[in-house]
């Protein structure tokens, strides 16, 4: 059975808000491979006072409006989230969840997970057919849905490090889902390509007036959305989780054969964790701790490569065979081990310890790769996620990434509240030893069970300079490469010497062990680089664009942003 439903766009509109564009720092200049789709050396945009890097335009306004307004970074962040799930629907939402990493200026940092969980009647072997097989309800439909954190994640957050109240940071959401905002192309494009997907669960009144997806230069109102943000605004997260909100959230679970309760509703709650910190060359890194596996496989990552040895220029054959290697060791480690702490061991300090990367990176053959055991998974492109970097005035920081899953999720629209569910079941391993959407083959550390969180690679992150000043926040969405792409990002600038600018243009790779393929963008390897890898043993595929990143960096003078090249929107605009 087909397992995926038609592709999404994973390439969509992009802006970073900025006061003025620069030419940016004196970071080295960086030669890409000839044909690559980028150059180098081009402008960030660039904020005295503060930034922020998310995927729309009028999202990452909201956040500046509340900044402008005296607000902090979590103050905007909260902003921007609540406008995503308006302006944004394929995957800024109500009814996903995601992760937060906070640092603020007085040195305090937090992690959020508001990952959805399993609902109280979900069961292992929920997913599969009568041989074992899995289907694709974990993907499309009612009962793909975990129970929704974003809600309780941002009103949490705001309420223990936000300075404003929730109505005055909610303001430009609903004002944009009430008045409506003016639709793009970048917004029709999306509709269009999943007007098939979205006509089967109830979208198609609201975005496909007439039967045909709204156009650019339409206004686009959401008045139910509106009501649902306006009791959010009044009640805080009881006015999602309780109420008239999760009685229609229910009644439309109910009707399609969902699995999601009023209890359920009621008895989610967000966990604050303590982010992973570990040190990259001198750099801290503040990342995501499971749920996700970013901050965890990220770090091991990282600590592998720097027990290697000097990592080659960039670029260079060895740089790539090391990335591949240490991705690949990672990722076995992510899916054999890592599940919800709750209901498994994770051996984060193991894992995550200088001692055991040194192992493991002995482990690499310099000249050759190293086998993954085969089986029939497969890299999937597509789908949607969405990260935010912001960086505030005062020194404070939030990493935010957060979900639907697929792009607008099961594909369930709840017309009488506004927003899409999430299918995030299918990011447990709904047959272990199997592959997911994604490819990922995971074990039954992430076996489905009632009330459990499902494994995310989810990776917000954000890195403090050998000072230990605030120096970069970035993200991703991209299902697993979102691990590949942020870690990329932070090499990029740190091993790369790199402008942001160039090295969120720069060519990215992934390896997720299974498939035991090195997926590359196409002509991000120069011709020599890529036969001396294939030499070495290494499956090279190429592909389009990977992930879509979103990130913020300091500079002299103040703070560059750049959102994703790689998606079809642009955007920039002054923050004063
Ligand atoms: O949590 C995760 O890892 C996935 N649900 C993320 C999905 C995703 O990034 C889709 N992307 N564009």
């Amino acid at each position: 059975m087909m397992r995926k439903p038609a592709a999404f766009l994973l390439l969509l509109p992009v802006m970073a808000i900025a006061c003025r564009a620069t030419t940016g720092t004196a970071r080295r200049p960086s030669a890409f491979p000839a044909g690559w789709r980028f150059s180098s050396g081009g402008k960030a945009a660039f904020g005295e006072r503060f930034m922020i890097a998310s995927n729309e335009k009028l999202a990452s306004d909201a956040g500046n409006e509340i900044i402008r307004a005296g607000g902090n970074a979590v103050d905007a962040a909260v902003a921007v989230g609540f406008a995503l799930a308006v302006t944004y629907p394929v995957a800024g939402n109500l009814g996903g969840g995601g992760f937060m990493v906070i640092r603020m200026a007085d040195g305090r940092s937090a992690a959020i997970d508001y990952r959805e969980m399993a609902p109280g009647a979900a069961y292992r072997d929920m997913y599969l057919d009568k041989n074992g097989n899995p289907t694709n309800e974990s993907i499309v439909g009612y009962r793909a849905s975990g129970v929704p954190g974003s809600v309780a994640g941002m009103t949490e957050a705001l309420a223990k490090f936000g300075s404003k109240p929730l109505s005055e940071v909610m303001a430009p959401a609903i004002r944009l889902a009430r008045d409506g905002f003016v639709v793009d192309s970048a917004l029709f494009r999306s509709l269009s390509s999943s007007q098939e997907y979205l006509a089967r669960f109830g979208a198609e009144p609201v975005f496909y007036p007439g039967g045909e997806p709204i156009r650019p230069g339409t206004v686009f109102r959401q008045p139910a959305l509106a009501r649902t943000l306006q009791l959010i605004a009044e009640r805080g997260a009881s006015g999602f989780y309780s109420g008239e909100v999760a009685d229609s959230l229910v009644a439309g679970m109910q009707r399609g054969g969902g699995l999601i309760t009023k209890a359920d509703l009621a008895n989610y709650k967000v966990e604050w964790r303590h982010p992973i910190a570990s040190d990259y060359r001198g750099y801290t890194l503040l990342t995501m701790p499971p749920a996700s596996s970013g901050g965890i496989t990220i770090t091991e990552s990282l600590n592998m490569l720097e027990a290697a040895g000097p990592p080659g220029v960039w670029g260079s054959t060895r740089w790539a065979h090391l990335l591949a290697s240490v991705y690949q060791r990672a990722f076995i480690d992510r899916n054999a081990k890592l599940g919800d702490p709750a209901f498994v061991n994770v051996p984060i300090a193991e894992l995550t310890s200088k001692e055991y990367a040194r192992k493991l990176a002995r482990t690499i053959d310099p000249l050759r790769s190293t086998p993954t055991p085969p089986n029939g998974s497969q890299i999937v492109d597509g789908e949607s996620t969405t990260h935010y970097s912001v960086v505030d005035d005062k020194g404070n920081a939030v990493a935010t990434t957060t979900t639907l899953n697929n792009g607008y999720g099961s594909g369930v629209y709840l017309a009488s509240v506004g927003f899409f569910m999430n299918d995030e079941m299918d990011d447990f391993a709904a047959a272990p030893g199997k592959p997911n959407m994604f490819g990922l083959v995971q074990g039954e550390v992430n076996a489905i069970a009632p009330g459990k969180r499902m494994l995310s690679a989810m990776s917000p992150t954000i890195v403090l300079d050998r000072q230990g000043k605030l120096f970069l926040v970035v993200g991703a969405a991209g299902g697993p490469r979102i691990i590949t792409t942020t870690s990329q990002v932070i090499l990029n600038v740190i091993d790369g010497g790199m402008s942001l600018y160039d090295a969120m243009h720069a060519p990215r790779l992934h390896h997720q062990a299974l498939p035991d393929t090195l997926l590359v963008e196409a002509n991000g390897l120069s011709p020599a680089v890529r036969d001396s890898l294939i030499a070495m043993g290494h499956a090279i595929r190429f592909t389009g664009g990977l992930a879509n990143a979103n990130a913020v960096m300091r500079v002299p003078g103040g703070w560059e942003g750049v959102s994703e090249p790689r998606s079809s929107g642009t955007g920039g605009t002054s923050s004063r």
